[in-house]
């Protein structure tokens, strides 16, 4: 981050989650903002998730591993949120080591995680083939683990490296899943012999890493250590709050931070949530800011919009007040970061959505009803464009006159001040704002 910036200490344990429907540049403000914070904590999602952060021209993408990890020194935790495909989170691993990162001091694993096996990506693929609507899934078993979850079936980190009890575990686990192969979709089975050892050895490599996490994180903060909790996937992507059924498995919302790292509600001082200067979504599902097509070739070009973690193109859009307003308030965001404003510089004209017109009624406040919201038209307002880059820019002062102006509208808009911009994909193309 520039150093221009009238930056203060960070005040706290602070909670940093995606405001629209994910990739809003979380992991690059998690980077940005963990020369301020101790430990970081991933709390839900799994490797589904693909958090990009650019150190010294080098990119790197995290999915299971918080993103501030290429900091030397500080420590990160996988929450009991977390589902864990073992063969992702090792592959991570061995990739951090290779830059240099003390993987073996720095990586916690929570032991009450929950573990992906083959079956549940297997479900996954097999069930968006043959459900009524996709839903575009990232087709990583995330769905059907934390559905094992809930049904109280699943495999914890802890049964997976526990030598006496894991295989009897695998065992019912895998005779369940082959039933249903067989009965539902005339599928082969999956071997368990084969997978108990590939497991078993998954287990032997991750066991130094596994922890009680509420006590880690009990222990962290008696000494004094400052947390930094990093939410994967958006809020309109909450299996609560989002728009169902088009949504993760997860609470990706600021709330699934107390449940999936073990930690009380009052550990918590500042949420933050990120908005990107304009709208993207990956995947199936109702988008009222949707671009024309040729506006969506210019943005997504513009902007690098393609996955993460699945290469797929997102979906671009135009910046949906509607849906940041509604975001604001479902995480108690105090402030917002906004990133990629960048990718706006070129523009004539920029809109803003400022509303939903559903036939005769107009409506500024969020739809719970995802039947109803595909059928909101989105109303704009119209802002001139300000030409020029901003790259560059150390402080709010330094952006273009109409720049300014378009963030204090966003503000005006979301009710709550922008404390952090980002204007490109470097660590340093970044300040805070005097709302830090
Ligand atoms: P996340 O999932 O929220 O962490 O976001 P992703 O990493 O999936 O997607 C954000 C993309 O935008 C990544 O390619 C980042 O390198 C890039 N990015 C982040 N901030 C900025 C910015 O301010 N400007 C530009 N141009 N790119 C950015
Ligand atoms: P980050 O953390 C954007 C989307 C998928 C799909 C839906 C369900 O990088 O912001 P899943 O595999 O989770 O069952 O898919 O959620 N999705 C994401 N979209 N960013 C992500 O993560 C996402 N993780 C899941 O595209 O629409
Ligand atoms: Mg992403």
């Amino acid at each position: 981050m520039r150093n221009s910036s009238p930056s203060k200490p960070a005040r706290g344990n602070i909670v940093i989650i995606g405001a629209q429907w994910g990739d809003e540049g979380k992991g690059k403000v998690i980077d940005v903002l963990t020369e301020d914070a101790d430990v970081l904590i991933r709390y839900q999602g799994g490797h589904n998730a693909g958090h990009t952060v650019i150190v010294d021209g080098e990119e790197f993408v995290f999915h299971l591993i918080p993103s501030g990890l290429l900091h030397p020194g500080k420590v990160g935790l996988i929450g009991n949120g977390v589902v864990i495909d073992p063969e992702a989170l090792l592959e991570e691993m061995t990739r951090l080591a290779k830059r240099g990162v003390n993987v073996a001091q720095a990586v916690k694993i929570s032991d009450q995680a929950h573990v992906i096996f083959p079956y549940h990506k297997k479900l996954d693929l097999l069930e968006e083939t043959t459900r009524a609507g996709r839903i575009g899934t990232t087709g990583r078993g995330i769905g059907p683990c934390y559905v094992d979850k809930a049904a109280r079936c699943g495999i914890r980190m802890a049964d997976l490296c526990d030598t006496r009890a894991f295989p009897g575990k695998l065992k019912q686990a895998v005779e369940e899943k082959n039933r249903l192969f067989k009965a539902l979709y005339n599928e082969p089975p999956v071997n368990y012999d084969e997978l108990l050892a590939r497991y078993q050895g998954y287990a032997d490599r991750l066991r130094p890493h596994v922890v009680h996490g509420g006590r880690f994180l009990r222990d962290a903060i008696a000494q004094g250590k400052r947390l930094l909790f990093e939410g994967a996937q958006g809020t309109m992507l909450d299996l609560d709050h989002g728009t169902y059924p088009y949504v993760t498995s997860s609470n990706a919302t600021s709330g699934g931070a107390c449940t999936g790292a073990g930690v009380a509600p009052t550990v918590i001082d500042r949420v933050i949530g990120v908005v990107k200067a304009y709208t993207t979504r990956v995947g199936e599902g109702p988008f009222p800011t949707e671009f024309p097509p040729q506006l969506m070739d210019v943005i997504r070009t513009k902007g690098r919009e393609f996955g993460a973690t699945t290469g797929r193109p997102r979906r671009c859009g135009w910046f949906d007040a509607v849906v940041a307003r509604h975001a604001v308030w479902v995480n108690g965001c105090q402030s917002v970061a906004v990133t990629k404003l960048d990718v706006l510089d070129e523009m004539d004209t920029i809109q803003i959505c400022i509303g939903y017109q559903e036939g005769a009624e107009r409506t500024e406040d969020f739809p719970a009803d995802t039947e109803r919201l595909s059928r909101c038209k989105p109303v704009y307002e119209s802002w001139p464009g300000w030409k020029a880059e901003t790259g560059d820019a150390a402080s709010f002062g330094d952006l273009p006159p109409a720049a300014q102006r378009y963030l204090k509208r966003l503000e005006e808009l979301m009710g709550v001040p922008i404390c952090l911009i980002s204007t490109g994909s470097r660590r340093e193309q970044a300040f805070k704002t005097s709302s830090w």
